[in-house]
């Protein structure tokens, strides 16, 4: 398997039984992304976006389908079939995902957020320190509110801290879900700077976006969402280079 991540047939209905009813999410996806490469999912609200984002961080398991990862610690493995303990493993040290929503850990500052992100994939106190402190100051956020509650935060400053978490571990595979939705242009600025120096160590990302065009030159391919399905699956993007 040459693809960091290969999605085969993956399919995900909810069944919402206070409502006795059945919802598919997404059905026949099947999606490849090639180590360093940085893929885009556009679509509607509602088409399944974020739930296929959850399935390969394994926040839900689907009726159906693969989702061949090549770990650097396991080698080729199934998301959906490795071990709880496994999958801890993967999301400590080598698969990031910044929520759409924000989930922020209670009662720690922002400071502490961003250095036990950094300590969980192996890097030194002192390190730590310092790379926390070099992403706060990267996404601009009020030296004043680095050790502070994150739970005061506004919205755009709890945004910019859950992707400073997510990108200062240096992950093999992130996904982003509208990482820049929400937030002004120079914050926005601020993640695809940080997209581009993950990307131009090899990180391999994928990523949902409402407006794509926010990330030419960066983004590889594009695939866009209808109704749990691609409806053009690996458009290059304007601008991307070939
Ligand atoms: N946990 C869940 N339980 C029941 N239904 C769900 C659940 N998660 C998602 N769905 C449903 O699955 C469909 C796809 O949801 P999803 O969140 O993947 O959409 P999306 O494309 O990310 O939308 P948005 O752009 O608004 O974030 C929706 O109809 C949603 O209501
Ligand atoms: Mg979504």
């Amino acid at each position: 398997m040459d693809a960091m991540l290969a999605i085969e047939g993956l399919g995900k209905t909810f069944s919402v039984h206070q409502l006795g009813k059945r919802i598919k999410a997404c059905e026949g996806i099947d999606l490849a992304v090639a180590a360093g490469e940085f893929i885009g999912i556009t679509g509607r609200s509602g088409s399944g976006k974020s739930t296929i984002l959850k399935l390969i961080y394994r926040s839900y398991l689907p009726q159906k389908g693969r989702a061949w990862y090549r770990s650097e610690r396991f080698g080729p493995i199934d998301l959906f079939q490795t071990s709880e303990r496994q999958i801890l493993y993967l999301r400590r040290r080598e698969i990031g995902y910044v929520s759409q929503f924000l989930n922020l850990v209670p009662r720690t500052t922002a400071r502490d957020s961003i250095e036990q992100a950094a300590l969980e994939v192996g890097m030194g106190s002192e390190r730590a320190r310092e790379e926390a402190e070099r992403m706060l100051r990267h996404f601009e956020l009020d030296e004043e509110l680095w050790d502070s509650y994150a739970s005061t935060f506004s919205g755009g400053e709890k945004l910019r801290l859950n992707v400073a978490r997510a990108m200062v571990k240096h992950p093999r595979l992130l996904l982003l879900d509208e990482p820049t939705a929400s937030l002004d242009e120079r914050s926005k600025g601020k993640v695809r700077e940080l997209i581009g120096k993950l990307k131009a160590e090899g990180t391999t990302m994928l990523g949902i976006f409402h407006d794509l065009r926010f990330m030419e030159g960066l983004c590889d391919r594009e695939y866009g969402m209808g109704l749990g399905r691609f409806v053009s699956d690996a458009l290059p993007v304007a601008g991307a280079p070939p």
